[in-house]
């Protein structure tokens, strides 16, 4: 059977595009692969959160996993920081990235230009520790959104010049995956770009529905169409993006047809979309909401996952480090 990694940085709520993006794959995937799925701890410390912060994230995203139906049964559900072998293994890994190209990353540079203040050596070395996330359990998939391409560009490369250094296919080069093929980007409520959580456009899948009316009925839009077929602006394509993942197939057409006979109301467009969104995230807030006090639980799935989590990175580790020739006497 297959081997799938993937993970989501503590670092607030999930919203829609974590959903879409990554989650919704988690769901299918469990019943088919050899799943891991984990909560990106260590990741979340590039922006320094304070230690409650972190912790509450923690558990929040805990909760929301569970409450979207990952299945502690099926999967391996974990956090990162309890499986401190992923840190020998970036810290291994990272013996062989250069420089050069840890700094020309898209998500380095970014960071670098959004937080001038903040440039820390978590954020360089961030694609190797990913690296290791993945490459611990030898995954051969890994389910993300569109905005973690280069990252995975960069395990493939980690690994595969592990292989090739050491002379033996010992790590296999994982693929990014998504059941709908292509990677998925979804956008924000600002009319440009992905959705994202320092981005402040995001549609979590906590929000109450009267806040959560409000943020889509704010939604950024044009002055509307002028002329018959007039091709979508970026801000009406993104509304229709929304709608198709959340709304049905119907209500997505009519609206594109009123949008190309210039009859479209956007504030019409906007409140089915808020309906659909709300209908489709109202039952995940309960159960988020239930589980989030369920103590007990929380802890049990969370040593369910880390023994099994262990377990697999620890014989990883153990053989890296035969291979590397850091031999025990
Ligand atoms: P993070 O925490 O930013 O996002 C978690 C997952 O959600 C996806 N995602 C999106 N997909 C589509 N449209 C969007 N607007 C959108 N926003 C977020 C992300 O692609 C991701 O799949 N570096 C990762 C966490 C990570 C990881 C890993 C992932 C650490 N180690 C190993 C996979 C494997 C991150 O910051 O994702």
């Amino acid at each position: 059977m297959q081997t799938v990694v993937s993970g989501i940085r503590p670092t607030g709520n999930l919203h829609l595009g974590n959903y879409f993006g990554a989650v919704k794959n988690f769901l299918r995937m469990q019943d088919e692969y050899n799943c891991y799925f984990f909560i990106a701890d260590y990741h979340s410390l590039t922006t320094h959160p304070t230690p409650q912060d972190l912790h509450n994230n923690v558990r929040q995203v805990l909760a929301e996993y569970l409450a979207c139906g990952l299945d502690p049964e099926k999967s391996t559900i974990y956090i990162q920081s309890d499986v401190p072998a992923i840190a020998e293994l970036s810290m291994l890994l990272g013996m062989n990235a250069y420089l050069g190209e840890l700094e020309r990353t898209t998500s380095f540079k970014d960071k670098a230009r959004k937080q001038p203040n903040n440039v820390n050596a978590g954020l360089l070395t961030y694609p190797v520790l990913m690296a290791a996330d993945i490459l611990i359990h030898k995954a051969d998939k890994v389910p993300v959104g569109k905005d973690q391409e280069q990252n995975l560009e960069m395990t493939r490369k980690f690994a595969g010049r592990f292989n090739h250094m050491y002379k033996q296919e010992y790590f296999k080069i994982p693929q990014s995956f998504n059941y709908g093929e292509a990677l998925v980007k979804i956008p924000g409520l600002d009319g440009s770009g992905k959705m994202g959580k320092s981005e402040g456009n995001g549609i979590y899948l906590i929000d109450e529905p009267k806040p959560l009316q409000k943020k889509v009925m704010r939604a950024v839009t044009d002055s509307g169409p002028t002329e018959p077929n007039s091709p979508i602006t970026e801000p009406i394509q993104n509304l229709f993006t929304l709608m198709e993942v959340v709304s049905t197939p119907d209500t997505l057409q009519y609206f594109k047809d009123k949008y190309a006979s210039c009859e479209i109301r956007y504030g019409d467009l906007k409140k089915q979309l808020a309906e659909d969104i709300n209908k489709f995230t109202t039952p995940i807030r309960e159960k988020i909401v239930s589980i989030r006090e369920d103590e007990e639980y929380l802890r049990k799935v969370v040593k369910m996952g880390r023994e099994k989590a262990q377990e697999s990175a620890a014989q990883t580790v153990e053989e890296v480090r035969q291979i590397i020739g850091l031999k025990r006497f």
